[in-house]
């Protein structure tokens, strides 16, 4: 891969605030046209990270590239390169939506139309109110159409769809589907573990300004805890097993109790898998979580034969 197939390369990150190491070395790429998902708790890095690259905040130490250039030195031509939705945005102003759109189109050389990008964040009806007259989710969604309105070749989006109603939020997925269509890059943070495994090609977790993982979303976690999950209802109590091979589990389970209740096979969601990354990486932690899926990988064997003492161990 060559370097201008790379839009961020981020290497041994640091940033202190005081004695207070808000990230502690951080390293990862994202390819052009590549979406990519910051994950983890309040107070991870997450935003510092996304604002070093916007060249909103300085850097304390490591290397820091995007579109090919230093953000601390970027300049108005790069600039109008990106686009940014930041996490908390000051836009109240007392100017309609769209006549801040308009002005915000004016600054970039191939802005996108005012009116789709209005349709695109499902403001339509809003188009002639004043910002400071909006609600808070109508606001955020000012915030993504002046993040897209230039036509960026790479987005920043800080939480961008906190606030929103869910069906504001599948529209944002739409818009965003189209932007990658387009060849957007894009970096994305988001509490909400479904939009990230809806939205990213590749994820990195990071927690105490760490990053504990990284990968494409469906391979994050250890493969045990991708495991299949065969859920039950026995006798009236309920049952639980990990198992590689789900689809034979549930036939020794007919052979052995005929139709079971409430059978489910699940697959562990993101956010599954993330809890047990973030848990396993805390200071508290001690490895509970990896004991835990450890106590609960029950074999298939001995849950299908009922010797197994663990009831339902995950609950
Ligand atoms: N200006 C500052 N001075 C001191 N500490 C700061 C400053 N800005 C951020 N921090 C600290 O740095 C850490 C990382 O903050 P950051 O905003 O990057 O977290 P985050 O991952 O975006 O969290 P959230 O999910 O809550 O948005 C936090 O502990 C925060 O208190
Ligand atoms: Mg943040």
């Amino acid at each position: 891969m060559t370097s201008t197939d790379i839009a961020v390369s981020v290497q041994n990150l640091t940033k202190s605030y005081g004695a207070f190491a808000a990230l502690d070395g951080v390293t990862f790429d994202i390819e052009r046209g590549e979406t990519f998902a910051l994950l983890g708790p309040n107070g991870a890095g997450k935003s510092t990270t996304i604002e070093i690259l916007e060249g909103y905040r300085d850097r304390s130490g490591g290397e820091a590239r995007v579109l090919g250039v230093d953000p601390q030195h970027g300049g108005l031509e790069w600039k109008a390169r990106l686009g940014i939705v930041l996490q908390s945005s000051g836009e109240s102003g007392n100017v309609t939506v769209r006549e801040q759109l308009t002005q915000f189109a004016g600054f970039y050389p191939n802005a996108r139309s005012v009116n789709d990008v209005i349709a695109a964040v499902g403001l339509e009806e809003k188009a002639g109110t004043r910002i400071k007259n909006l609600s808070g989710g109508q606001r955020r969604r000012v915030d993504v159409a002046l993040g897209v309105i230039g036509r960026p070749e790479l987005l920043f989006l800080d939480e961008p769809t906190t606030g929103f109603d869910p069906e504001a939020r599948r529209q944002f997925w739409e818009l965003i589907h189209e932007l990658k269509r387009e060849g957007t890059t894009i970096l994305l943070t988001t509490h909400y573990l479904d939009e990230a495994a809806q939205l990213s090609d590749r994820a990195a977790v990071v927690a105490g300004g760490k990053l504990i993982d990284i990968g494409p979303v469906g391979s994050l976690g250890s493969a045990e805890a991708r495991v299949p999950i065969v859920r039950w209802l026995e006798n009236g109590v309920s049952r639980e097993v990990r198992s590689h091979d789900p689809g034979a589990t549930v036939a020794d389970l007919v052979r052995r109790i005929g139709e079971p209740q409430n059978l489910e096979v699940v697959r562990p969601s993101l956010e599954d898998i993330y809890l047990g990354l973030v848990a396993d990486s805390g200071p508290a932690s001690h490895g509970e979580s990896s004991a835990r899926v450890a106590a609960n990988t029950l074999t298939t064997e001995a849950a299908i034969a009922g010797t197994s003492s663990k009831e339902n161990g995950l609950a």
